[in-house]
């Protein structure tokens, strides 16, 4: 059994979809949460700076105690996730688009998947799809400002709207049954991505899997938790304006902290 708490990093408050099925699934861990908002948004950076910042991410939060880490960002899964495997030596779990699930789910045999623009030009992410992918037509559909704008204008604004619009529309076209949510900010807008798609069409995000992963992880380990459940969250941001879009998204107050890694 063991009191240190878990890390979970985001280049915003998207992993806090993540957080919120780390919390249903593990309920006796501790979590300390890091939301890289200075640096928001992670999606059109280079993949070298993402690499750097990654890395040096993780290592403050493993110096700082914690006994295991999820990359809840896919975009910095994309880029950063070999290296921060080399550079700590903890249990972790990164995330990364469901497109082997979403192959496994799909009737009409095309697939839509929403994410970041440097997730889908990722030399992962081309090898996922060519893995799992022959004989489907995946529409890989880059979604350049969604993250920022769900946490700076909201999910309800007409700014998102807009964007929902634009990236929606070609997997609607193109006859996508299932869509893979591909960025950690997305499932806040689930219901108006579902709303552009026909009725039945399937939404996939990660959440549940990477906390059974993680769980899996723990147990092998010998590290599983025994608190109460307790979560920090921390920004290179400006603490303030974090804790309200928490309060926003989650209906819920929270403190957040400064910390820069
Ligand atoms: N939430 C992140 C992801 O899962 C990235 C959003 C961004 O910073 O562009 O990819």
């Amino acid at each position: 059994m063991n009191a240190k708490p878990i890390a979970v990093f985001d280049s915003g408050l998207g992993g806090l979809t993540v957080l919120q099925a780390l919390r249903a699934r593990l309920p006796h861990e501790d979590f300390l949460y890091f939301a890289d908002t200075r640096f928001l948004p992670y999606g059109e950076k280079p993949e070298a700076f993402l690499r750097e910042r990654g890395v040096r991410i993780a290592e403050r939060l493993a110096e700082r105690g914690c006994k295991a880490l999820v990359v809840a960002c896919n975009t910095a899964t994309a880029a950063a996730a070999e290296s921060i495997r080399a550079a700590i030596d903890l249990p972790i779990v990164a995330l990364e688009p469901g497109v082997k699930p979403a192959i496994a789910l799909t009737q009409s045999r095309v697939i839509g998947v929403l994410a970041t623009t440097r997730t889908l030009q990722s030399e992962r992410f081309r090898r996922l799809v060519d893995a799992h992918g022959q004989g489907i037509q995946v529409i890989a559909q880059p979604c350049p400002g969604l993250a920022d704008a769900i946490e700076e204008a909201g999910t309800e604004s007409a700014t998102v709207a807009a964007l929902l619009d634009a990236y929606v529309t070609p997997l609607r076209v193109a006859g996508a049954d299932v869509v893979v949510l591909g960025c950690t900010h997305y499932p806040w807008v689930a219901e108006a991505i579902a709303a552009r798609m026909p009725p039945g069409t399937c939404l996939l995000d990660t959440g549940e899997a990477v906390a059974r992963q993680l769980e899996r992880l723990l147990a092998g380990a010998g590290l599983q938790g025994q608190g109460g459940g307790q979560v920090r969250i921390a920004t290179s941001g400006a603490p303030q304006q974090v804790a309200a879009t928490v309060d926003r998204l989650l209906g819920q107050k929270m403190q957040v902290e400064h910390w820069e890694p």
